[in-house]
C-alpha cells in the first residue's frame, strides 16, 4: 500500500473492553478505518501475570501488522502496563498505549493533588498509572485500588443495582478518609460502569470528584500525533471497521454492543493467533 494515511488504524485488547476505546476514536476521528482485534481466546488478562500478558501483546500485534496498520492502539491498559515497551521496540508504527493520555489528564485537573486509580490486579500491581503520574506531578498522593470483580460486572451487563454498588461500595472504602478528587477507570472495561461508580463516589466521599477514562483521552492523543505526523485519512466518508476475534463466544455480539455502545453491523471474523515469541 503506497498511501500510509489510508491504512487502517489497529486497536486491540484482551476482549470487549477496548470497544470503548474504539467508540471513543470513531467519535474523535470517524473518516478513520478500523481494525478491531479481541483475543477473547484468552481474556481475561488482568489476573494473568507480566509475561505472559507481554507475549499476549506481541502476539496480537503481529497479527495486527499482517492487515499492513499505519498504528496500533494497545485499548488494555493491562497490556499498556505491560506490554507497550516491547511493542514500541518491534513495531517500526505509532504505538499508543491508554495509561499516558489519561495519567496527563489527570495530572492536570486534579487540584487537591490527590487521585484514585481503579484498575485490574494486573494494572495496579505493575505500578505504571503511579510511574505516569508521578512523573509529571512527583508531588501527587496517588491511591491505587484493584478492582478484579468489576470486569465480569461489567461483562454480565451488571451495570447498577444492589451487588454491583455493594462491590464499589467495598472497592472504594479505603478511599473514604484520602482527599481525592480525581478518579481514573484505568480498565477499558469500566467506562460502561461509569453511572454507578459516580453514584458510589459521590455517596461515599466528601468532595466532588471528576472521573476519567482512558478511552477519551486516548482517542484525542491518537488523533492529535496522527495528525501532527500527516497521517490522517483526509476524507469526510465514515471509515470501514471490521472485527477480528480469536474466539466466538455465546451472546458475544450482545455483549460486544453494550461497550460499543451501538450495533457491530459487521460480522465478527474469527482469527486464529499465532505465539511469534519464541521465534
Ligand atoms: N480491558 C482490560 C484492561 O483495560 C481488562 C480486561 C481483562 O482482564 O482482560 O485492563
Amino acid at each position: 500500500m503506497e498511501n500510509r494515511q489510508t491504512r487502517p488504524i489497529g486497536i486491540f485488547d484482551s476482549g470487549v473492553g477496548g470497544l470503548t476505546v474504539m467508540r471513543a476514536i470513531i467519535e474523535r476521528m470517524p473518516g478513520e478505518d478500523l481494525i478491531y482485534l479481541g483475543d477473547t481466546a484468552r481474556v481475561p488478562y488482568g489476573n494473568r501475570g507480566a509475561e505472559t500478558v507481554r507475549c499476549y501483546a506481541v502476539n496480537a500485534a503481529a497479527l495486527l501488522e499482517r492487515h499492513q496498520i499505519k498504528a496500533l492502539v494497545v485499548a488494555c491498559n493491562t497490556a499498556s502496563a505491560y506490554g507497550l515497551a516491547a511493542l514500541r521496540d518491534k513495531l517500526s508504527i505509532p504505538v499508543f498505549g491508554v495509561i499516558s493520555p489519561v495519567a496527563r489528564r489527570a495530572a492536570i485537573l486534579s487540584e487537591s493533588g490527590s487521585i484514585a486509580v481503579l484498575g485490574t490486579r494486573g494494572t495496579i500491581r505493575s505500578r505504571a498509572y503511579q510511574r505516569a503520574l508521578l512523573e509529571l506531578r512527583p508531588e501527587l498522593d496517588v491511591h491505587p485500588v484493584a478492582c478484579p470483580l468489576l470486569v465480569p460486572l461489567a461483562e454480565e451487563g451488571w451495570l447498577d443495582g444492589t451487588v454491583t454498588q455493594q462491590v464499589l461500595e467495598h472497592y472504594l472504602a479505603d478511599l473514604v478518609p484520602t482527599e481525592v478528587d480525581t478518579l481514573i477507570l484505568g480498565c477499558t472495561h469500566y467506562p460502561i460502569l461509569r453511572d454507578a461508580i459516580a453514584g458510589v463516589t459521590e455517596r461515599l466521599l466528601t468532595g466532588p470528584t471528576t472521573l476519567l477514562d482512558s478511552a477519551r483521552a486516548t482517542a484525542e492523543a491518537v488523533a492529535q500525533k496522527l495528525g501532527d505526523a500527516g497521517l490522517l485519512k483526509e476524507t469526510d466518508a465514515e471509515g470501514t471497521r471490521q472485527f477480528l476475534l480469536t474466539d466466538l463466544p455465546e451472546g458475544f455480539v450482545e455483549t460486544a454492543e453494550r461497550f460499543f455502545g451501538r450495533p457491530l453491523q459487521q460480522e465478527c471474523e474469527h482469527v486464529d493467533i499465532v505465539d511469534t515469541t519464541g521465534e
